[in-house]
């Protein structure tokens, strides 16, 4: 991995891409402060280039040098949770370029805990860079927690937009960060913009304040758009009894269906069924790779059963809902 580590430098360093491991998803990443660099994320990537990317930082980072009026409570949480799944918006640093937050005056910053990732920030402009990284999948698309699934995103670019993908096996958590906004501490305290396996109680019992939910002064991202992180194939959410009518009504049109279960029986006939954890932390860790797996079953739609109600389930939730958004009306007319 060390000869890796050096030709994935080499390649950030002269302004390339690369894709990298960390705990959450795999990252596309290409060096912060070049913009070209960062132009060419959202180009491979097919982003519109007003939506902000994610700096990832070396666990020995200076943080003033990428951001200015940082709360004690993001220090707080910096000392808690990194490196690990948690993203803060703090107040950009004037001389980071605005390219990298799509035009924002803030900057999303997170320290990731992949052995790969951390060896990686650290060996890049001696561990005082920073990589900006979205998931490396196309926009919209499902992301990616192995580096084989990178390879079919990006099966085109491969070497020469995108230089090198760094194999660090599947991400452990499965799941983006947890991201929060404390660029507004003073009139908003924190707003929670994407949930995720560091949820808002956790937040709460470090700093003492419970995260608010996002409002429309909240910075923009776009893993907050209503349908994002989506197979080509229509998702079907729902409580076991509402699937059990769908798949009825698919069976009659002899429409082939797929599922994705983790409490409820099988419901026979699915040209393929994935059954995850019931626990959520395993659910995540295992949701995209089934989501991609089942979306090339050539079923005419994936069913999957709503997760419960729990707080712990938030950031599972939050990604079925937005893969299955608008997918209802596939069963239009049938
Ligand atoms: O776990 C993760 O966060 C992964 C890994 C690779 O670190 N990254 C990731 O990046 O999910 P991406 O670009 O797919 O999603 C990052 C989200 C986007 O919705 C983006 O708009 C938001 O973070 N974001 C980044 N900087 C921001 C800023 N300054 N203000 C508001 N949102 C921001
Ligand atoms: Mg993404």
């Amino acid at each position: 991995m060390r000869d890796e580590i050096a030709k994935a430098c080499g390649i950030l360093e002269a302004g390339g891409l690369v894709a990298f491991p960390t705990e959450t998803v795999y990252g596309l990443g290409a060096d912060a402060e070049n913009i070209e660099a960062v132009a060419s994320i959202f180009r491979v990537k097919g982003r519109p280039t007003n939506h902000p990317v994610i700096v990832h930082l070396s666990p020995e980072a200076d943080l003033e040098y990428w951001a200015h009026s940082i709360p004690s409570e993001a220090r707080a949480l910096i000392k808690a949770f990194w490196p690990g799944p948690l993203t803060l918006i703090l107040p950009r640093a004037s001389h980071i370029p605005a390219a990298v937050s799509g035009g924002q005056d803030t900057l999303g910053l997170r320290c990731p805990s992949h052995p790969v990732a951390v060896e990686l920030l650290r060996a890049f402009k001696g561990g005082q860079g920073g990589i900006a990284a979205p998931s490396a999948n196309k926009f919209g698309h499902v992301s990616p927690t192995t580096a084989a699934h990178v390879r079919q995103e990006f099966a085109s670019e491969l070497g020469h937009g995108l230089g090198l993908v760094l194999d660090g096996g599947p991400s452990a958590v499965g799941i983006e960060s947890t991201i929060l906004d404390m660029s507004r501490m003073d009139t908003r305290g924190p707003v929670l913009l994407r949930p995720g396996f560091i949820t808002p109680r956790e937040i709460e019992a470090v700093i003492g304040i419970m995260p608010g939910a996002a409002d429309s002064g909240a910075p923009r991202a776009s893993g907050t758009l209503s349908s994002h992180y989506a197979p080509a194939t229509p998702v079907l959410l729902g409580q076991p009894e509402l699937l059990r009518a769908r798949v009825g009504l698919l069976r009659e049109k002899n429409l082939p269906f797929a599922q994705l279960l983790h409490s409820m029986p099988d419901e026979p006939g699915a040209v393929a069924t994935i059954r995850l954890s019931p626990e959520s932390e395993g659910y995540a860790r295992g949701l995209y790779a089934a989501l991609r797996s089942l979306d090339s079953s050539g079923a005419f739609a994936i069913l999957v059963e709503s997760p419960p109600a729990d707080p712990e389930w938030d950031g599972v939730r939050d990604r079925l809902r937005r893969a299955a958004y608008g997918s209802e009306s596939a069963l239009d007319g049938l």
